[in-house]
């Protein structure tokens, strides 16, 4: 028999409670006037403090928070900047933005995230930064990234865009780096629909950071006198009141995301040869997205297995597909001269799929995911 979910599974969604609708429609009401930033500052404020840094800086999505880290740095054309090849493409797409070169290297076979010794063999003379992915919730070797970057004088970004809440060796995600990025799509672990946050410890980038991101404007100016030509990137209030109320509740939905994780690491473990996201001794995974990564025996790609799952009406996701793969690299040899088809990421990126990891999960949802991985692996 097979198994068919009764009603459509998909693969992420949020929890919103009423907290986080009566503060959408305070904002909506007060958050004008000389109030205007006042739900911005609070949801800076508590969001700075939970991660354990100095500031936090609202932002319309985290593209822009990591496209702001290299701006603030001055990075620029003959600029290099080394990234993982397996990623999603936002976490490389701003490199080009300022017109630098990504360097692509290959990700560890626990973690999915960047390689130490791929990182250290691709550094140059024009190399300028590092971004580490803590990809799906896993953490980078954090440690060992800072020791390349401090021996080459290189600067060291933290996607952490889809591991709010994770914990490295005493430091949360996102405080690893010179600076820290998040997303608040509607698919993550705080969603305010699209949303995102730069942080830092470092006075000199933030105050380089709020000019850039208000069209060159130094905080406080009100005469309109641009400084320079920056950008366009805030968060609006209704938006940020969402945010605080996500905020309020982070200890719950981290506990949420670690119990559907829970629920399915018990029933897959006896599922030979299929890797889920690692916890590494020292680290705290949030799970953002409960990871399968079966061994290719199994004779399955990610697009047939989301295609098995599809008839069972269950939605999941393929792991992001390697960069060096996709059409829109296709004319940069030289972001991909470091990339072999024997990677642990080409490996990885073939079979693997995200399983739905929203908060509507609950247990018995689970067992029927688990029940159809079961089948259509068997089959
Ligand atoms: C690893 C990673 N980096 C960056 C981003 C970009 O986030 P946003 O969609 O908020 O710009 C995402 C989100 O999708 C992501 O998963």
């Amino acid at each position: 028999m097979t198994t068919i979910s009764p009603e459509p599974i998909p693969v992420a969604g949020p929890s919103i409670s009423r907290r986080e609708i009566e503060l959408v429609a305070e904002a909506a009401e007060k958050a004008w006037y000389g109030n205007h930033y006042a739900y911005n500052a609070r949801f800076e404020h508590m969001f700075a403090d939970y991660i354990g840094v100095t500031h936090a800086v609202s932002l319309p999505h985290c593209t822009a928070a990591i496209h702001l880290s290299l701006a603030a740095l001055g990075i620029g054309p003959g600029d290099e900047v080394v990234v993982p090849d397996v990623t999603w493409i936002a976490s490389v797409a701003p490199v080009d933005y300022v017109g630098a070169t990504p360097v692509f290297v290959d990700i560890r076979p626990d973690t999915w995230c960047l390689e130490p010794r791929a990182v250290a063999a691709a550094i140059g003379p024009r190399t300028r930064a590092i971004i580490g992915v803590d990809l799906y919730g896993s953490l980078c070797e954090w440690d060992e990234l800072a020791a390349i970057a401090e021996r080459h004088g290189l600067a060291l970004i933290e996607d952490s865009a889809e591991a709010l809440g994770s914990v490295y060796r005493g430091r949360r995600a996102g405080a690893n780096g010179l600076t820290g990025v998040f997303s608040f799509h509607g698919s993550k672990t705080v969603a305010t629909g699209e949303g995102g946050m730069l942080v830092t410890n470092d006075d000199a980038i933030h105050l380089r950071v709020q000019t850039l991101r208000d069209h060159g404007r130094p905080p406080g100016d009100r005469f309109f006198l641009n400084e320079e030509i920056g950008f366009k990137y805030k968060m609006n209030a209704v938006t940020a009141a969402l945010g605080i109320g996500q905020m309020e509740r982070i200890e719950e939905l981290i506990a949420r995301k670690r119990a559907i994780y829970g629920w399915y690491a018990e029933r897959l473990a006896s599922l030979q040869g299929v890797a889920l996201n690692a916890e590494p001794p020292g680290t705290q995974n949030s799970f953002w997205m409960v990871t399968a990564v079966p061994d290719a025996e199994y004779g399955l790609d990610k697009f047939e297995l989301m295609a098995r799952f599809k008839e069972r009406n269950i939605d999941t996701r393929p792991f992001f597909s390697p960069l060096s793969s996709l059409n829109a690299f296709a004319g940069r040899p030289e972001s991909r001269r470091f990339v072999d088809p024997c990677d642990v990421g080409q490996r990885i990126a073939k079979t693997g799929i995200n399983l739905p990891s929203g908060y509507n999960m609950d247990e018995a949802k689970v067992d029927l995911v688990c029940r159809a991985f079961r089948e259509i692996l068997a089959n």
